[in-house]
């Protein structure tokens, strides 16, 4: 089996990571931050280290600064829906996910707020000029997307971050797919706030995410999506209203935190940490294009060569469900066809509303691999449609 599709979820995970779930299971077994018992402590622990790790990753000095959600859609709508207030007006960019444009079309459709979809270049990718035009004094808030999950561009964030900033706009970054691919600095980016997943680029297991709020943000900005259970201040009957507790009620996915914690770990232990696994994926990314583009007949792709792991493509002549139906039964390549969840990336790219195929890797992807999917790439696109 060839997995190809990490950018919906990293397969297969470090083992260490599988080790950190199952000690979690198997020897702490408690809920953090509830019971006073040895156990309890010891989960509590695991999950501030997680924390830890992860605010050293984003530049944040405050360890409590990371809020856990269960992946980055959980954690785009609490800093959407939590922040934006009636009257206020959104940008955003033509490279969205849903989980973004979703949480956004609600509250436009509630009257609440009014939004501007920039489009971009031909690429999607924004620039300041552009932003700089469609701001107005009511726009409180700019949501953009890091790396876009069907083509891999990178949106210039620091720029466009530091022009909000200037402003006085709140950026809410969108790192499902970057984080724990491109370094992400919040005070030297200038982002506000970071979503992101840690199922993907992080190598935790499915069920992990988390909101970043960068040193200084005042986080009584955003409203919590959910109240309930901190175990804290449990005689009041009101949420707590500090860190990170107003935001995550509830018992938390202590085994899955546990395993996004070693994920980072793994990261770091690469020779270069994330710099190890950017190479890998631009070389990977590099290799796997310029190939195809050299040997399957009918390859047209809308991902650049110097991507990170994101090859969108058509083969002319042949439908993507038809491809991907068959590297996946004929062959065991795993990919993923259509929209990505991702409609308007896909409108502004010219592809909707098939969408394309798409190839993502990672750092344990090979160019054997590569290799053998472009042998078959060039026998599907040499065979009749099916
Ligand atoms: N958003 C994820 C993807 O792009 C699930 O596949």
């Amino acid at each position: 089996m060839i997995y190809f599709d990490n950018a919906a979820t990293s397969f297969p995970k470090p083992e260490e990571v599988v080790e950190a779930v199952v000690g979690t299971m198997t020897k702490t077994g408690a809920n953090p931050g509830r019971s006073g018992h040895t156990q309890s402590v010891r989960a509590g622990e695991i999950v501030f280290e997680a924390r830890r790790k992860l605010a050293v990753f984003f530049g944040v000095k405050n360890p409590m600064n990371i809020i856990f959600t269960s992946n980055a859609t959980e954690a785009l709508n609490l800093a959407i829906k939590g922040l934006l207030r009636k009257g206020d007006h959104v940008v955003t960019t033509s490279m969205e996910h849903n989980s973004v444009i979703r949480p956004l079309k609600r509250l436009e459709s509630e009257g609440y707020i009014d939004i501007t979809v920039l489009e971009g270049d031909e690429d999607g990718v924004v620039s300041v000029e552009e932003l700089e035009q469609h701001v107005k004094s009511r726009t409180r808030a700019f949501v953009l997307n890091h790396i876009s999950n069907v083509t891999g561009i990178v949106q210039p964030l620091e720029e466009l971050c530091g022009f909000c900033r200037e402003k006085g706009l709140i950026t809410i970054a969108d790192c499902a797919q970057s984080a724990g691919i491109i370094p992400l600095d919040m005070v030297k980016d200038n982002i506000d706030i970071v979503c992101f997943a840690g199922h993907k680029g992080l190598y935790g297991p499915t069920g992990t995410g988390g909101m970043v709020l960068r040193e200084g943000f005042d986080h009584r900005l955003i409203k919590p999506l959910k109240e309930g259970g901190t175990g804290s201040l449990s005689d009041k009957e009101f949420q707590p209203e500090f860190m990170p507790d107003v935001f995550e009620s509830g018992t938390l996915n202590t085994a899955g935190i546990a395993g996004l914690s070693a994920g980072i770990d793994f990261i770091n232990s690469l020779p270069e940490g994330l710099g190890s696994v950017q190479l890998h994926k631009q070389t990977l990314q590099k290799y796997f294009i310029d190939k195809a583009r050299k040997h399957v007949p009918g390859f047209i792709t809308q991902s650049s060569p110097d991507g990170y792991g994101v090859v969108s493509f058509v083969l002319e002549g042949h439908s993507v469900s038809g491809i991907t139906m068959k590297l996946s039964e004929k062959y065991g390549i795993m990919s993923r066809q259509g929209l990505h969840c991702a409609p308007l990336a896909h409108k502004r790219i010219g592809t909707f509303p098939e969408g394309t195929v798409r190839f993502s890797f990672s750092v344990f992807n090979t160019r054997q691999e590569a290799d053998f999917s472009i042998e078959v790439l060039k026998k599907i696109s040499e065979s009749a449609d099916e």
